[in-house]
């Protein structure tokens, strides 16, 4: 049988999820009255609704895994369009890779699990499970990922920024080329909600930024993590009650967890998150921090007791569950935006 073109394999699209278009409120409270992860998920969707409907609340939403290919990306945009997330932290896939990819204008494909893999190779076809990639886009975001730094470099000479300010010139390039596609650092562009992502370099980014220091050996951008650190730590000062919704573990986890511990470390007193929830498929027994439990959370002084919720199940059919009932629910309508990415803003023109 001839091998199929890369046209043949390439054709059938990830859809993302539209939570708008799903009222499952009957269904997740019914779900609540189950047993299991059914109880479990139910629980976490009322929590998340909580976060919501607390005036004083800001919500912090942690990324981890294949989410954004995975056709969630959509359930994300329309968070952060309907003020139910005012700040995210996540890995380097979800927001390069795998959005700001989309928001070049290029998407992922329903590919197979089973697929011959050396024949993906042949086409330059990268695989994440059942999802497909080409690679020759990738390597289109690769290089403007270099093209940001190169316009940052020539605007504002050498320095090194928080993936904060990274991302948001993300958003602002997409809000210059492609002002029509549908993009998460677009949406957090214009909604001014700040997305750090930790491990920057672990990603399309670190291609971007190698290539870009190599060609400016005597002067470039640089990536400073504690800074994403400290600005965490000073919106979590600012905020004051948080709520986390954490889908996946992983460093985004920890990350933003630990902020409470940070501001103390300066000095200050702050609340532990008092919401929280978290989406995994890890378990507790390996004593790693993916899976561990938000009650062992408690014993660092980073979650409080009470409004906490595991749910121990694959996000792609998870995070629809949640987040579709906290928007139809609705309590994200009374919400005040946040817009803490000004925060950073203020202080960078008052230097
Ligand atoms: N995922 C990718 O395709 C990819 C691609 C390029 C770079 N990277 C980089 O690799 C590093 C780690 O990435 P990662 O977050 O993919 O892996 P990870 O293994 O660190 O994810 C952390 C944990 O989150 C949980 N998790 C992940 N996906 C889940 C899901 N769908 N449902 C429920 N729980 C889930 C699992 O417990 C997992 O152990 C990051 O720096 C990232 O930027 C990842």
């Amino acid at each position: 049988m001839a091998e199929p073109t890369k046209k043949d394999l390439l054709k059938d699209l990830v859809v993302g999820i539209d939570i708008k278009q799903h009222d499952v409120r009957p269904l997740v409270d019914a779900m609540a009255n189950m047993a299991f992860q059914a109880r479990n998920l139910g629980r976490a969707a009322k929590i998340y609704d909580m976060m919501l409907a607390d005036k004083d609340c800001s919500v912090i939403v942690c990324m981890a895994g294949s989410l954004c290919s995975a056709g969630l990306r959509d359930v994300f945009i329309d968070m952060v369009e309907n003020r139910m997330v005012d700040a995210i932290v996540a890995t380097g896939a979800n927001i390069v890779d795998q959005d700001f990819f989309e928001g070049l204008g290029f998407k992922h494909y329903r590919g197979d699990v089973r697929a011959d893999d050396g024949m993906l190779r042949r086409h330059a076809i990268d695989r994440i499970y059942d999802t497909y990639i080409d690679e020759d886009q990738l390597r289109v975001c690769d290089s403007t990922m270099a093209k940001i730094a190169d316009e940052m470099l020539a605007a504002g000479g050498p320095r090194a920024v928080s993936s904060r300010e990274f991302i948001r010139e993300m958003g602002a390039y997409v809000a210059k080329h492609h002002p029509t596609t549908r993009s998460l650092v677009l949406s957090a562009y214009r909604m001014d909600v700040p997305i750090f992502v930790p491990a920057f370099s672990d990603c399309s980014a670190g291609f971007g930024l190698v290539y870009h220091q190599v060609h400016h050996p005597d002067g470039h951008m640089a990536i400073d993590s504690a800074a994403d650190f400290r600005e965490l730590t000073e919106l979590k000062l600012r905020a004051g009650r948080t709520g986390l919704l954490m889908v996946g573990g992983g460093v985004p986890k920890n990350f933003a967890q630990d902020v409470v511990v940070a501001a103390e470390v300066l000095g200050h007193e702050t609340e532990m998150h008092k919401y929280a929830v978290q989406l995994t498929v890890a378990d507790e027994r390996d004593g790693a921090l993916s899976g561990s439990t938000l009650r062992e959370a408690n014993s660092w002084g980073k979650v409080d007791l009470g409004d906490e919720q595991m749910v121990f199940g694959e996000a792609t059919v998870t995070l629809p569950l949640v987040a579709a009932y906290a928007y139809h629910r609705g309590a994200w309508r009374a919400r005040e935006e946040r817009r803490f990415a000004k925060l950073f803003e203020k202080e960078a023109a008052e230097k």
